[in-house]
């Protein structure tokens, strides 16, 4: 086994050596990638791609994600350096270093195996942003089970469906985690999931005591502290092949249900620590990063556990919100830690120049060189006052494209390399290999003036590319590769500029995005109509100033049911706390609009064109589609008579 690296010697090489090296061979390059990582049985083979879309990376090889996030780097002498800088919200600091984050690890999948769990059982982990959730998502990893992480923020209900689908043995959580200075029950909710038994393949609940509020412990909960306390704590890991399922991880799509997104092991350590490196220039070993994304969601996996860790480098954990106690609390961490790079996402940007500069400009943020962007399209004004306020203008900007899919960026500027534009994600990292096609498939037309707005592609498979929907091989080859046969289709609108450079214009489905995350327009209306009073709903993403888009919903109700309900605007309140419950605060609505009909075709399909020109106070467009034209007049009526705001 090798453990070669310094991240110095893992960066040496300039963007455009990679970028030629790249071209010359492909697969060579990504070859070269893989063997960063430390592997317990050497790959010889790296791509096998005879049955597309089914890749198979590094097939013949054995790797083990944790070994790779941890050991290795305590194996080469740095187990003294620190891991994680963690702050709580309330305000308590904890250190970790890779020595400590090793030992901790090694005990917490000792814990898992005295529980049962062996290679492959599925574990959900439900947690706050605190250092045991890395900590669980590395044992469940270390023992080659296959986590399945549900964020905090959703719901009882869409904990449940994440936990019957996956088939989960086991639940990780903790009583709560500090958010808006108060304590956010988690444990609360795991009980509400599983009440009734009805996630029968639950066997156990690890519980983290973190707010040290008072939860109901049954016989098949645990404290986490016991179980660690009882452990052995001697583990040594051992190799998985490369193909073997590292996590599942839920995304909302174009219809109801969730996918759970499937990442294997090797190609997708090879490709979020390639990544991590490429884009942040990870060059200095003294490098503080800090990725504000929850562990809920993919930038988490990618950019907070796995490409960090592997790479070895010291990041900042913060429990809380970014307006907790007050908006001065990323910048004091960012003092607090000098911190030198740091990534987030437009939504946030935004939110603080609505706050002002003087939130920002109270700190010392001369520690800081690159800026990161994730989650949406970053408007140019938000890019400029991240680049003038924030980065004093010496930092250099990342826009980063890529999906929960894609498991790492596709699309993004490497720092010093090129002129940055604000705006623009511009070029597909080396190795990558990314297309604008129109309707019919065939490329735009990329001129000296640009090219017209297509489809974004990924034309050649790569190492952290989805492995598949769980349980539904057929919605994986239906959703993302059927669409413009032998290509990934993305779900975005992008085009390319005059230099060549590819412009991201957002999701051309059902898929919206509000903060950052990724809803269902679907989802929600399924949601809605599981509420009594209402027959149907449609649901579209209006844009927002802040959070680039919000939910509103029209809903029609059903008289019958009404029973004294309350008037609309009440009506409105109970069907907006209602989606909260069924999904998450995060999909609640800005806006419900009761109605009595609904835009359709002769077809009998909504038009939700039409609802979105409205729900933004746009002329409505072309109406010569609908079976009843004098419905959108009605509609807009409505619209400019009442909000539930
Ligand atoms: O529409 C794109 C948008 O986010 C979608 C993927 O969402 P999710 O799977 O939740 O992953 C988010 C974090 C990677 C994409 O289809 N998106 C993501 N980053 C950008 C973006 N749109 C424009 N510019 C970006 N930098």
């Amino acid at each position: 086994m090798t453990w070669p690296y310094k991240i110095s010697s893992m960066t040496s090489k300039t963007n455009q050596e990679l970028r030629d090296e790249a071209n010359s061979d492909r697969l060579g390059f990504w070859a070269n990638q893989a063997h960063q990582l430390s592997w317990h049985k050497p790959f010889t083979k790296t791509l096998d791609w005879s049955n597309p879309p089914f890749a198979k990376w590094f097939e013949d090889g054995q790797i083990n994600a944790s070994y790779n996030c941890l050991d290795r780097h305590v194996l080469a002498g740095l187990g003294d350096k620190p891991a994680i800088l963690f702050e709580g919200e309330p305000g308590d600091t904890q250190t970790y270093t890779y020595s400590e984050l090793l030992e901790q690890t090694k005990k917490a999948a000792n814990a898992l195996l005295d529980l049962g769990i062996r290679s492959g059982d599925r574990v959900a982990i439900y947690m706050p942003m605190i250092p045991e959730t890395l900590i669980a998502i590395l044992a469940v990893a270390r023992i080659g089970a296959v986590h399945s992480v549900v964020f905090g923020g959703f719901s009882a209900d869409s904990l449940r469906s994440r936990i019957n689908d996956a088939q989960a043995k086991l639940v990780i959580t903790a009583d709560g985690g500090f958010r808006k200075g108060k304590a956010h029950p988690l444990k609360e909710a795991v009980d509400h999931a599983l009440q009734d038994n009805s996630c029968p393949s639950i066997e156990h609940v690890l519980v983290v005591q973190r707010t040290n509020t008072a939860v109901a412990m049954e016989d098949k909960d645990i404290w986490w502290h016991d179980a660690l306390a009882k452990a052995e704590p001697e583990h040594e890991a051992i190799g998985f092949d490369s193909e073997h399922p590292l996590f599942i991880l839920y995304t909302s799509g174009t219809t109801g249900k969730p996918k759970g997104i499937l990442h294997t092991t090797g190609g997708y350590l090879t490709g979020a620590s390639y990544t991590h490196r490429t884009v942040f220039d990870l060059k200095s070993d003294t490098d503080v990063y800090w990725c504000t994304a929850d562990v809920g969601w993919i930038t988490g996996h990618s950019y907070v556990v796995y490409g960090p860790l592997a790479n070895g480098v010291t990041q900042v954990i913060y429990e809380g919100t970014p307006d907790s106690p007050n908006f001065e609390r990323w910048w004091e961490i960012i003092e607090k830690f000098k911190v030198s790079i740091f990534y987030t996402a437009p939504t946030a940007i935004r939110t603080f120049m609505k706050v002002g500069r003087a939130v920002v400009d109270g700190h010392d943020l001369s520690s800081l060189r690159i800026l990161g962007s994730v989650g949406e399209p970053i408007n140019p004004e938000a890019w400029e006052w991240y680049h003038k306020v924030v980065g004093g203008s010496r930092c250099e900007i990342v826009d980063t494209w890529w999906q929960t899919e894609t498991g790492s960026i596709m699309i993004s500027p490497v720092p010093h390399t090129m002129q940055t534009k604000p705006g623009s994600a511009q070029r597909a990292l080396p190795g990558i290999t990314v297309g604008i096609v129109d309707e019919n498939g065939s490329p735009v037309i990329n001129s000296s003036e640009g090219s017209e707005a297509g489809y974004l592609t990924i034309d050649e498979p790569w190492p952290s590319m989805l492995k598949g929907i769980w349980g539904d091989p057929e919605r994986f080859v239906e959703t993302y590769w059927s669409r413009f046969p032998g290509k990934y289709f993305a779900g975005d609108g992008a085009r390319f500029d005059e230099d060549g450079d590819i412009w991201l214009l957002g999701r051309i489905d059902d898929v919206i995005k509000v903060s950052g995350h990724r809803l269902s327009t679907a989802e929600i209306e399924s949601a809605l109509v599981e509420h009594h009073w209402v027959a149907e709903a449609a649901v579209v993403g209006a844009q927002d100033e802040i959070t680039e888009q919000a939910v509103v919903a029209f809903v029609i109700l059903r008289q019958d049911e009404l029973g004294d309900a309350p008037d609309e605007e009440e009506i409105g309140k109970v069907l907006r706390g209602w989606v909260s419950e069924k999904i998450g605060a995060i999909a609640r609505p800005r806006q419900i609009m009761v109605v009595s009909e609904l835009p359709k075709t002769r077809s009998g399909k909504i038009m939700r064109r039409l609802l979105k020109d409205v729900a933004e106070g746009r002329p409505v467009g072309d109406t010569t589609t609908l079976a009843d034209s004098s419905v959108m007049n009605s509609i807009n009526d409505k619209l400019h008579s009442s909000t539930n705001d």
